[in-house]
């Protein structure tokens, strides 16, 4: 039997830079980005944009670190536009100052996506090792003058989940449309910082008790997304949509990825754009094609009736778990391997939050994974 027809990528995100001014303690970038400081140029990241589109890439988001810290984001959106993508920026807010907020609803960006650590200046500012917080809340304020639709995002985890209803608060106060609750998920950063992050299962049951009933108390006024963290699942969540099927994340450098955390799998030679085309990068790739479709899989997945619901799960975090990504991810009850998910999960009430974090910067970054 034939292999189906590889699909085009429907989501181009541009990760602009790895540089932040935010030091958050779960930020998903690569533990090491201390060592990838070269950044594609504009004309490179256009370029990028137009194969992208031409390949039939419908969104486009901006990312990072920091995106605003480009110089260039402005025309990137512009051109972004021009190609015909739905255009979103991703964000801390920080930088995001009224002159250039006028000048992308000038130029037709569509979705800012503006994230907060917590209802409190405290928290918020000691969660991202920053004073942000007063920032954030004006830029808050900007994105409501400019008629952007308010979609704010919080990573939960044991240090802010107890303050779920203070957050729906906040949000609901902001004015927001659409509030994600993104339980933190154990990658980058997350991953580092697991064994101070996990919540507790009764903290996670308290939390989503607390979103029901403001979602009973509001209605369909304000959508509010709970991602649960998927350790506390038996199923596996359908990681990317499955691997090479709908994402194509380009790093800073130019390295394309098919997920934001593919880079910590070995042995994967992933290709970079200014070596190789977006069509050769997409469809004719090792790296791409690794993990695309089933034919990689072993058992269970292989015979697994939802292999093509789950895709057999997270490639990053079968690999981070287990030692081998062609495993099934093992937040799977099916998995061999999950009677170590569910240890890390019953251990976490003992886990003592007194550890320190460590904090995203690149004096750790280079300390963690010397050069
Ligand atoms: Fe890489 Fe899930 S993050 S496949």
């Amino acid at each position: 039997m034939s292999a189906p027809p590889i699909a085009a990528p429907l989501w181009l995100l541009a990760e602009l830079t790895y540089r932040c001014p935010l030091h958050c303690a779960f930020c998903y970038n690569p533990v090491d980005y201390a060592h990838h400081r070269t950044e594609l140029s504009t004309a490179q990241w256009v370029d990028v944009m137009r194969q992208a589109r031409r390949l039939g890439a419908a969104q486009l988001g901006f990312s990072g670190g920091e995106p605003l810290l480009r110089d260039d984001l402005e025309e990137l959106i512009g051109e972004g536009r021009r190609l015909g993508f739905y255009t979103n920026l991703i964000t801390s807010g920080i930088g995001l100052t009224e002159p250039r907020i006028a000048r992308m609803k000038e130029l037709g960006l569509d979705h800012i996506q503006l994230s907060f650590q917590d209802s409190t200046r405290e928290m918020n500012d000691f969660l991202s090792s920053t004073k942000t917080f007063d920032l954030k809340s004006r830029v808050a304020r900007l994105i409501k003058q400019y008629d952007y639709p308010m979609v704010l995002n919080v990573v939960l985890h044991r240090y802010n989940l107890d303050h779920v209803d203070r957050i729906i608060d906040m949000a609901l106060a902001m004015g927001v449309e659409y509030l994600e609750l993104a339980n933190t998920q154990y990658y980058g950063w997350g991953m580092v910082n697991r064994a101070q992050l996990i919540p507790t299962r009764e903290q996670l049951q308290r939390a989503e008790a607390v979103v029901n009933e403001y979602r009973a108390r509001i209605g369909s006024r304000v959508r509010i997304l709970f991602v649960v963290p998927d350790y506390f699942e038996e199923r596996p969540k359908a990681c990317m949509n499955g691997w090479g099927s709908v994402f194509l994340g380009i790093s800073p450098d130019g390295t394309a990825l098919p997920c934001h955390a593919a880079r910590t799998l070995p042995g994967v030679a992933f290709p970079n754009v200014r070596d190789y085309s977006v069509e050769e990068i997409w469809y004719a790739s090792g790296a791409f094609n690794r993990y695309r479709g089933d034919a990689w899989m072993k058992s269970p997945c292989s015979t697994c009736p939802e292999k093509h619901r789950d895709f057999g799960g997270c490639r990053c975090q079968a690999y981070a778990l287990t030692g081998d990504a062609a495993n099934a991810d093992p937040v799977c009850a099916h998995s061999p391997q999950h009677a170590a998910v569910q240890a890390i999960v019953m251990d976490s009430p003992f886990r003592s939050t007194g550890q320190p974090i460590i904090f995203r910067t690149d004096a750790n970054s280079r300390r963690l994974v010397p050069g």
